[in-house]
Parts: structure tokens; sequence; C-alpha cells
């Protein structure tokens, strides 16, 4: 059921405010400003984390490695679960394991998870579906409460992935030290602020399908994002690649002049995330170096961000303001709407991308 929606991508898109608050109830429940897990994880002895995933999922690993190792404190490796065991590596003492999947059953990260057990102090997973395999073997299962997601391109469950180890990783600073009751408290106040925020990110709809009719024309688009936008540029660029089969790309803005750059002329699209953060200042002038070329800037900011820098871009999409570690959960609804859009006008088959299965069973 589409819930009067055309595509269940639409509908998975517009329920977010609603299923994040569900995962926020559970882990942040509102007569205690600490974060609440289904089971005992003591992060005061971990000495590594070691994330694994694939594809969204691992996008989700990615982003999180920036709160954990900035709020936390706590040293982390993110891998693709494909590559991962492969190579062997070495599982130090003290490694708590993680394994984030919507489905729970992709091969490679099941695979992955059998290869630390034995190996790794504690595994964890992170999944949608709580009976799944990953969920079984691992020591605890975190679930994200996103409900079914039909779609085979992951939206919600990646929002609700983000809310949970978000949660994680300010538990982990509160083991580790790391974070006063103050600071604890004015996480959970913004956090539990998300679902309005994303409600008003999800009214800039029309702005961001105007703005996908353009990108719809394109051959080639870029994602640029520094710091917690550069793993949801890898993930814009994954969207609008699966769905509307155009080829996207991203880069952390600072490695623009370091190749990507040479690609730039007036055909181009370039999609820049950034809100009016500590970054801002440098996410600007690699958006001057993109428009001296010609190239067609889509700013995605906030209103300090557009006033400051918006005049000379393709296209700017107001994005409401947050706490600057809440970014990555807010500024994905854009990026889902502009893949979503240019799908649309391009008439693919959102739902169903051609070579595409929701649940990769085989390696
Ligand atoms: O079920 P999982 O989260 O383990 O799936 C991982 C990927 O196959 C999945 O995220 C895939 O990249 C999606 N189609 C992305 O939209």
């Amino acid at each position: 059921d589409k819930a009067g929606h055309k595509h269940f991508m639409a509908k998975e898109i517009a329920e977010q405010p609603h299923v994040i608050a569900e995962a926020i109830r559970h882990y942040l429940p509102v007569e205690e400003d600490t974060v609440r897990l289904p089971g005992e994880v003591d992060f005061s002895q971990v000495e590594r984390l070691t994330m694994v995933a694939c594809g969204t999922a691992y996008y989700a690993c990615v982003t999180a490695k920036y709160w954990f190792e900035q709020i936390a404190r706590l040293p982390v490796e993110v891998d693709i679960a494909s590559e991962f065991r492969y190579r062997e590596p070495p599982i130090p003492a003290k490694t708590l394991a993680l394994f984030v999947s919507q489905s729970g059953e992709t091969a490679d990260t099941l695979a992955a998870l059998r290869f630390c057990q034995e190996k790794a102090d504690t595994i964890l997973s992170v999944v949608n579906v709580p009976e799944s395999s990953i969920a079984r073997e691992s020591d605890l299962a975190l679930p994200i409460f996103a409900g079914p997601e039909i779609g085979v391109a992951s939206t919600k469950a990646f929002t609700c992935q983000l809310t949970v180890l978000l949660a994680l990783a300010l538990k982990a600073a509160c083991d580790r030290g790391h974070l006063s009751a103050e600071e604890m408290a004015e996480y959970a106040t913004a956090i539990r602020g998300l679902p309005n925020v994303l409600s008003s990110a999800l009214e800039q709809n029309e702005a961001i399908r105007q703005a996908a009719q353009k990108v719809s024309e394109a051959r080639d688009v870029l994602f640029l994002g520094r710091g917690l936008m550069f793993p949801l540029a890898l993930e814009g660029a994954l969207k609008l690649k699966e769905i509307s089969y155009i080829h996207a790309e991203a880069y952390a803005s600072g490695e623009l002049k370091h190749g990507p750059i040479a690609l730039i002329d007036k055909n181009m699209p370039v999609v820049v995330l950034t809100p009016k953060d500590a970054l801002f200042d440098k996410s600007v002038s690699n958006m001057q170096e993109v428009l001296a070329r010609k190239g067609k800037v889509l700013m995605i900011s906030d209103q300090d961000g557009i006033n400051e820098a918006g005049d000379d871009v393709w296209c700017a999409i107001r994005m409401p303001r947050v706490k600057e570690a809440l970014t990555p959960i807010l500024y994905a609804i854009p990026a889902q709407l502009l893949a979503y859009h240019t799908a649309v006008a391009k008439g693919t088959d959102v739902d169903q991308p051609r070579n595409l299965a929701k649940s990769v069973t085989v390696e």
C-alpha cells in the first residue's frame, strides 16, 4: 500500500519524521537524558570500533565514524563488507565489531560478521529486521524501527540507521567520560527535535522537484561535501545513479583540485552540500572554483549559508538550521528527493531499478 503516493520510495521518504520519532522514543526515552539500549554494552574498555556494511548502510557507517571519533574519541575503522574479510584484517583485543544492514541478510555483511566471531570482544548489529540472520548471530542487535522498506533505494532505513548510530556514539562518549550530563541533555533535546525539522525539510519538495527537472538532463553529476557532508555526498550520488541511471560521483570537496575539477564545464551540475558550519568557508571557496569553470552549482544549505554564498548558484535548496552533528540526518532528505524527482522526470522504474535487488543474498 503506497498510502496515496505514486511510489513506495515517495511514501518511505515522507514517513521519515514518523519513523525517526519511533527510533528516538526507544533510544532516548523522554523521561531520561541518557541513551537506552536493548542490552548491556560498555564502551569504557573498548579500544577500537570496526564497522562493516554494504551500500547505503556502509555510508551510514562512514558518517558514524565522524561521530564516534569526534564525540566519543574512539578510534574507528570502517570497511565495505565484500573487501573486509578477504583482507584478513587483524582484530586486536578490545575491538567492538558493528554490522549495519537494513535487511539483515546481506551475504557479504553476514560473512564479515562470521569472520569476526571468536575474534572481536563484542559483536553488535544495527538492523531493520530483528529476526534476520545478522541480528540473530550478533551478541546484541539494535533495531532501527523504520518499518518495512519496499523501495529498492534505501531511504528511511538510512536516516533511522544514522539516528541509532548517533545514539550509540553518544552512549560511547558517556561511557568513556567525554560527554557531560549537560552536553548529553543538549544532544537529547536536539535529537528529539528532529522529526519536526525533517518535516520542514520535506516542505522543500516542490523546490527540489524543479531542480530535479534540470538535473534530469545531465549526463553526469558531481556531489561535494566536507566533514559530515562527505559521506552524505557519497550517499546522494549512489541514490541518484541507482534510480535515475545518471552517472554520479561524490568527492570530499577538498579533493576537487586533485582531479575531478578537470571534468567541470557548463554541462556539469555540481551538488554542494554545505550547512553553515565550521567548514562552510572552505566549501564556498570550492564552490567558487566550480563556478569559475561555469559548472552549475546546486547548493543545499541553510538560510545563512544561502545568503552568504548563494548569488551565483544555479539553484539553492534551503534547509532548516540544526546542531551540526545532526546535519547528515537532515540533509539526507533533499538528497533522496533530488534522486527521486530526477528518476520520475526521466521515467525510470523508481521502486524496482534495473539490475538491482532489495536484498543481496549472494556474494
Ligand atoms: O540490507 P542491507 O542494508 O545490508 O543492504 C545493503 C545494500 O545492498 C543497500 O543499502 C543498497 O546499496 C541500496 N540499494 C541502496 O539504496
